[in-house]
C-alpha cells in the first residue's frame, strides 16, 4: 500500500494495542523513483503567501450522516503569532498556519543537508510513544549525516517541542510521530490526512525546507463530496499508473490524466485560488478520523492540502496524539 507524506497507514492503528514500552518504528517504502516526475504547471500561478488572519464561512452543506449535527463553519488562521496555534482546538478551526517572522540560522544548514542528500531519513512512523520515548529514539536514531552537532541537537529539540506542544494542549501523553525526507512527486494530489479511530483529530506538522504545502480555503470548497470524487478518481489513476509502469504509452496517458485532474481542481469554486504553507511554518491542522474518511462530513473537520509535486527533497515531521482508547499505559504520566 502506498501513502502520501503524512497519511496514516491503516496498519498503524493497530500498533498501540501492544502495550509495548518502546515505540514501534516502521518504515514505509519510498515512492518509486520513476514516479518522481513533476507535472503540475498549473499549481504555481494561484499560490499565495498571505500571512494574516483569514476567516471563511462557507455555505452550510447538506449533512447526511451521524456527524450532521456538527457545525460546518470552517476557519483557517494564518498568523505570525505562535500562540495562535492553540486555536486549532476550536471545532470551527480547520487549520492554523504559523509562519515565524524569522527562522533560526540552523534551518539554513539543515535545508542544505536535506537538499544535497547528505541528511536523509526514510519514511518512519513511531506510534504509541511517550515524549520521553520519542526523545530517546531521536537521540539514538535521528541521522547525523551532513549536520553539525549543534544543528542536529537543534533539530531534535525542535521536533520534541512539537510533541510537547501537542501534549500540553491536548493532554495527550502518547503520540504518533511521522518523519521523512523525500523528493516531491505526483503520487498524491489534494487530500485529507487521517488518524486512527477515536484518536484526537488535530496534529502538528512542520516543514523544514523546500517547496511549501499547498492548501485551499474551506470557503472555496464546493463540498466534501466533490473533494472525495476528485480524490477517489485520482487514487484510481495513480494505482493504474503503478500497474502500467512497464507500458510507456499507457503511463504517459495516465500521467496526463492525473495532471489534468490536478489542474482542473473540480472540487473548488475558484480552482486557481490555492495557498501555500511555506517552509519553516508550523501547521496545526485537523485530521479526519479514518472511520469518517469518504463520508459526508463537514468541511471543517479536515484540512485539504497537497504536497509539492516538484522541487528539492524536503524534511517533514508530523505529530498527532495517540488515541487514549488505544493506549494501555500512561495514566501516571504527565503531559510535557
Ligand atoms: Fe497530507
Amino acid at each position: 500500500m502506498r501513502h502520501c507524506d503524512h497519511h496514516v497507514p491503516e496498519a498503524a492503528a493497530e500498533l498501540g494495542d501492544s502495550g509495548e514500552a518502546q515505540p514501534q518504528p516502521f518504515e514505509v517504502p519510498p515512492i518509486a523513483a520513476n514516479e518522481e516526475v513533476a507535472v503540475h504547471e498549473h499549481l504555481s500561478p494561484g499560490l499565495s503567501h498571505g500571512i494574516d488572519m483569514v476567516y471563511s464561512w462557507p455555505r452550510a452543506m447538506v449533512n447526511r450522516n451521524r456527524v450532521a449535527a456538527q457545525a460546518d463553519e470552517a476557519v483557517i488562521i494564518r498568523t505570525r503569532e505562535e500562540r495562535e496555534l492553540e486555536r486549532i482546538t476550536r471545532p470551527d478551526v480547520q487549520a492554523v498556519i504559523y509562519s515565524p517572522p524569522a527562522l533560526p540560522a540552523w534551518f539554513t544548514a539543515l535545508a542544505a543537508a536535506v537538499r544535497n542528500g547528505s541528511f536523509r531519513i526514510p519514511r518512519t512512523i513511531l506510534s504509541n510513544a511517550s515524549a520521553d520515548e520519542l526523545r530517546n529514539w531521536l537521540g539514538a536514531h535521528l541521522p547525523t549525516g551532513g549536520l553539525d552537532p549543534e544543528v542536529h541537537a537543534a533539530l531534535q529539540q525542535d521536533i520534541i517541542s512539537l510533541v510537547d506542544r501537542l501534549g500540553v494542549t491536548t493532554g495527550a501523553v502518547r503520540f504518533m510521530l511521522r518523519i521523512l525526507t523525500g523528493t516531491p512527486n505526483t503520487e498524491c494530489g489534494f487530500h485529507v490526512d487521517t488518524v486512527p479511530p477515536r484518536a484526537p483529530t488535530w496534529g502538528l506538522m512542520r516543514l523544514y525546507n523546500g517547496a511549501g504545502t499547498a492548501y485551499v480555503d474551506p470557503s472555496n470548497v464546493i463540498s466534501m463530496d466533490a473533494v472525495y470524487r476528485y480524490l477517489s478518481r485520482r487514487e484510481r489513476l495513480a494505482r493504474e499508473r503503478v500497474a502500467a509502469r512497464d507500458d510507456p504509452t499507457a503511463s504517459a496517458h495516465l500521467e496526463r490524466a492525473i495532471a489534468q485532474l490536478d489542474a482542473e481542481r473540480a472540487f473548488l469554486k475558484q480552482p486557481s485560488d490555492v495557498h501555500l504553507a511555506p517552509a519553516g511554518s508550523i501547521v496545526a491542522f485537523k485530521h479526519i478520523d479514518i472511520r469518517l474518511h469518504w463520508s459526508h462530513h463537514p468541511t471543517a473537520m479536515a484540512w485539504i492540502h497537497c504536497s509539492p509535486m516538484e522541487g528539492e527533497p524536503r524534511l517533514l515531521v508530523n505529530v498527532t496524539a495517540w488515541a487514549p482508547g488505544l493506549a494501555r499505559r500512561g495514566t501516571h504520566e504527565s503531559a510535557r
